[in-house]
């Protein structure tokens, strides 16, 4: 008897979920985890995230309460950050993930309590976003960043080989600045910008190649040793992200270089357009960046949620495999070129 009625009152609590989720109505609330409020990237989408829902609140007449937790890299955290919007009765919930291998806790979560989950920036393996249909995914395409960040380099190369090959040995030496360990953009931008310089017929040689996490102090640390270690040889700084990129600047601007004709400082690739990197191109200390459009994949979260409230096609944008929304990556080179 027991049973039934706790079976009975688990259909209900689904069933009346999905009424919500069918009919229309005034407030949306949407739940948001992300892994580390301290990520320049980050901390950029949520404000885009911010922008973008008082512009929807306005073109569809509706209220659109965001509620953003920082998880600040626990995955435990984050966990229950989960557990405490679904009490709070979120419609939807978004979650960058702490640990992209660590995503079960949540979905059943979700799952158990009918709540669909956007994703995103970190992304998930395929078989966990296919472990229940309201699971998707909003990012980029990690390779494609790796690539364009290639083509920057190219298009220099082509110009003026000497701009980039210093010492001029027809041999490009470089070192690699790599965001987190496991993280799909560190591991996928490092091996296409490099393979793609290789496959147009570039010899290369690595200096050294090390973790910063995306962060600009780590990312000056780095640079400081190697610039002890390589003293005058490095030719290129390819950088997984802006952040790491203006971390070599600032080692760079320390030693005495920028602003004086005798120092020429290597060529600096970054991956972002965040704010501050822009600057860096437009001040002439990043050479270029791939911007990883941070307003488009607001937009995407947002949209995607409100289309999975009320069940109406997404305006914007194309749902790949039923759960995949991904933003094109653009170069950005000075002026905007
Ligand atoms: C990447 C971004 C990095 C960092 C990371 C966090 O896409 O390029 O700067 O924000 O995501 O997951």
């Amino acid at each position: 008897m027991i049973i039934l009625l706790i079976t009975a009152m688990m259909i209900l609590t689904a069933c009346s979920r999905y009424k919500v989720l069918e009919t229309k109505k005034d407030t949306i609330k949407i739940g948001v985890s992300i892994y580390n409020r301290y990520d320049t990237f980050i901390s950029e989408l949520v404000e885009c995230l911010q922008e973008e829902a008082l512009k929807m609140e306005k073109k569809y007449n509706i209220t659109i309460s965001l509620d953003v937790q920082d998880a600040a890299a626990n995955q435990i955290t984050q966990n229950e950050q989960m557990e405490r919007f679904l009490e709070r009765g979120c419609d939807i919930v978004c979650i960058n993930l702490v640990d992209r291998t660590d995503a079960s806790n949540i979905i059943e979560r979700g799952k158990n309590a009918n709540v669909p989950i956007i994703f995103f920036n970190r992304e998930l393996v395929k078989e966990d976003l296919n472990r229940w249909d309201k699971l998707y995914y909003v990012g980029a395409d990690a390779m494609e960043s790796g690539i364009l960040q290639a083509e920057i380099l190219i298009q220099a190369l082509q110009k003026d080989m000497d701009f980039v090959d210093k010492n001029q040995d027809g041999i490009l030496q470089y070192v690699m600045l790599e965001g987190e360990a496991g993280h799909q953009d560190s591991i996928v931008r490092s091996m296409n910008v490099i393979q793609t310089l290789t496959k147009e017929g570039y010899e290369l040689e690595k200096l050294a190649d090390e973790i910063a996490n995306w962060n600009r102090d780590q990312g000056k640390t780095k640079m400081m040793q190697w610039m002890t270690e390589y003293a005058g040889t490095i030719e290129i700084v390819f950088s997984n992200n802006d952040d790491m990129a203006l971390g070599a600047v600032d080692a760079l601007k320390e030693a005495g270089y920028f602003g004086t004709a005798e120092k020429v400082p290597p060529v600096i690739l970054g991956i972002d357009g965040t704010r501050e990197g822009i600057r860096a191109v437009e001040n002439n200390e990043i050479f270029g960046t791939v911007i990883n459009d941070i307003p488009g994949q607001a937009k995407g979260i947002l949209q995607l949620a409100y289309s999975l409230c009320y069940n109406q096609p997404l305006e914007d944008f194309t749902l790949v495999e039923g759960k995949y929304i991904r933003c094109p990556y653009k170069i950005y080179k000075k002026n905007g070129e």
